[in-house]
């Protein structure tokens, strides 16, 4: 990643941190985005300040995502990769998710993902291109129940990756999909109690499901981030791809 810049939001914590870490280990310079400007501190103190600027804010609120890469421009002068990775997770059956929810849903997993690649597409272009990922679920591929809101966020955000691969490919900006299955972050934290099982119990038994037999890690997203955001991906765009245990198979 030497002298490459990224911007990766939901940095703060989970899957985002994780490739944010991993992002400026391998010589990349990162702007950590996110709700919480706390948590994007704390990163940003491990990672040194000179590999990293923070914004806080909401994605999909109007000017947020436009500060963010404002301030790259500013710092850097180029953007390499925009890893649109924040997202929430709505635990409910479409009968019983509130207009409330289902705003929530599609704010934070396909507004959001919008607002910053439209943010983004000029200075990626400036640079002669670059790499978008974003980072959706297995969950947009197909349905579990009791999910309905963040499916439905999670498969138009499958779409937003092809329509904008398919256009901006003459441009030399690449979009890709990624669609994890179950991994071990908080945002599976709000899960406990619902179902009576702790957080581990959840996992466990998550991990049960996916044919590799257990729950996947924040660094094995983060791995193939890097790898989509490398050279050595350079013929993929508009590509959906699983990194999920096998789960998708079952
Ligand atoms: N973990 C899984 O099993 C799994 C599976 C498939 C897909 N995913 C996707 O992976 C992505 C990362 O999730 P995670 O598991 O790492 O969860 P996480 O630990 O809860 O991290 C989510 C991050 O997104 C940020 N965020 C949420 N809404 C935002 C908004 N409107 N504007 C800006 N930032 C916002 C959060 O900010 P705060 O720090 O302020 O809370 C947090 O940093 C999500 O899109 C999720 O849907 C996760």
């Amino acid at each position: 990643m030497d002298n490459k810049v990224a911007i990766i939001t939901g940095a703060g914590s989970g899957i985002g941190r994780t490739t944010a870490l991993r992002y400026c280990e391998a010589g990349g310079k990162a702007a950590l985005f996110g709700r919480t400007k706390s948590k994007l501190e704390t990163l940003a103190a491990e990672l040194g300040e000179e590999h990293c600027l923070v914004v806080s804010g909401h994605h999909e609120t109007p000017g947020d995502a436009e500060k963010v890469v404002e301030a790259v421009k500013e710092r850097w002068g180029r953007l390499d990769l925009l890893f649109n990775n924040a997202g929430t997770y709505q635990p409910a059956a479409i009968a019983d998710t509130s207009i409330e929810s289902w705003n929530e849903a599609l704010a934070s997993n396909l507004t959001g993902p919008f607002m910053m690649t439209r943010a983004a597409l000029p200075l990626l272009r400036d640079n002669g291109g670059g790499v978008i990922v974003n980072n959706s679920s297995t969950l947009g591929l197909r349905p579990v129940p009791g999910s309905g809101a963040y499916c439905a966020a999670k498969a138009g955000l499958v779409m937003l990756s092809k329509s904008c691969a398919i256009e901006e490919a003459g441009n030399g900006v690449r979009v890709i999909a990624i669609c994890p299955g179950v991994v071990d972050t908080p945002i599976h934290l709000g899960r406990e109690g619902g179902a009576g099982a702790s957080h581990s119990e959840f996992l466990e038994s998550a991990g049960g499901m996916h044919p590799l037999g257990r729950v996947g890690t924040t660094d094995e997203i983060a791995s193939l981030v890097l790898f989509l955001a490398s050279d050595d991906s350079s013929w993929t765009t508009g590509s959906v791809i699983t990194v999920d245990g096998g789960i998708s198979l079952s």
